[in-house]
């Protein structure tokens, strides 16, 4: 960012904020590395870390080199990540001992030191490696928790759409000024709201008939079944009872009412003995109470002006 910024300024300052944000509004380009970079600093196991960088469209960093190694340093430095350190993505997880990081660097060519009685592979259960601030690794067993960064490499031809993502599957409807994303691989509702928040978009919230016509449509676009679904007829979109039977309420807050959509299927809800607290939308345009551990197709939401939120 230091070198980056100055630089910029000699050239038009508006092409430079463009070209930093190209990839995404809670992401922060880094010269030396040629990438952006974003620390989670809500710790998380490492499969989370790993899939939660991958649903953002980046990998779970490693220090692979000594430049990517001070980059990772310098990110955690005045956080809390600064005196537990982070996941890297450099795991064992297909094969104990053979640690790599997620692009495939073996940890035998990264210029790494262990900390001290490392790595000692407790119990046999220690599959991944954590970094400290001052740079120095540990192996720890997967299942623990830790910070951990996300890193996208920086490719030509990335160009942020009008939806403000590198996604190209979001598209923008004028009738309702969103982008919506149709997700084929069926997942159950916490995991459908995960891929959506990390893709910068939530699941869908139908606020009228319109909204609602827009998704079904979008819906009649798939006619097949989702991958591995439990159902072909029904996807998951953003409303749930919260743990209050059938007093149904957006994600974001709201009584389906007060959304503006809340016209069920006929017979719906049907609350099957409790345990259908989650959004679901069939493609008939109605509403339905899904199982939450069902696996269905899902429809994320995303609104454009999350492209204006600046955190930098
Ligand atoms: C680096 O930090 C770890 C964890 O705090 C500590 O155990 C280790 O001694 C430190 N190593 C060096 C070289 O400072
Ligand atoms: C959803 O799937 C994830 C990953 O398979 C699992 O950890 C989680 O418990 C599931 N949630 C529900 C409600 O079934």
């Amino acid at each position: 960012m230091e070198l980056y910024f100055p630089f910029c300024f000699f050239l038009v300052l508006a092409i430079c904020l463009v070209e930093s944000r190209q990839f995404r509004y809670d992401y922060k380009f880094n010269q030396d590395i040629q990438g952006w970079i974003k620390l989670h600093q809500v710790p998380s196991t490492w499969e989370d870390a790993r899939l939660r960088c991958h649903l953002e469209g980046a990998n779970l960093a490693s220090p692979q080199n000594s430049k990517f190694a001070t980059v990772l340093k310098n990110a955690l430095k005045n956080t809390h990540a600064e005196r537990i350190g982070i996941f890297t993505g450099i795991h064992a997880t297909f094969s104990n001992g053979d640690f790599q990081s997620i692009e495939g660097i073996p940890l035998t060519k990264m210029p790494l030191q262990w900390m001290p009685y490392e790595p000692d592979n407790e119990n046999n259960e220690e599959n991944c490696i954590v970094m400290h601030s001052n740079g120095t690794i540990a192996d720890v067993n997967c299942n623990e928790v830790f910070p951990y960064v996300c890193y996208r490499k920086k490719s030509k031809n990335e160009v942020l759409t009008e939806c403000g993502t590198v996604d190209r599957d979001y598209h923008l409807d004028p009738r309702t000024g969103s982008c919506y994303k149709f997700h084929f691989i069926a997942r159950n509702w916490t995991r459908a709201f995960m891929t959506c928040a990390a893709e910068g978009a939530y699941l869908a919230i139908i606020n009228n008939d319109a909204e609602a016509e827009i998704l079904k449509e979008l819906f009649a676009k798939y006619p097949q079944p989702a991958r591995f679904s439990s159902s072909k007829n029904a996807a998951f979109v953003g409303f749930h009872d919260w743990g209050e039977r059938n007093v149904w309420t957006t994600i974001h807050g709201e009584t389906i009412e007060n959304a503006g959509f809340n016209t069920f299927e006929a017979n719906q809800p049907n609350a099957n003995g409790g345990g259908q607290s989650c959004g679901g939308f069939f493609r008939s345009g109605k509403l339905d109470d899904s199982w939450c551990h069902y696996r269905l197709a899902f429809i994320c939401e995303k609104s454009v002006d999350s492209l204006l939120d600046d955190n930098e």
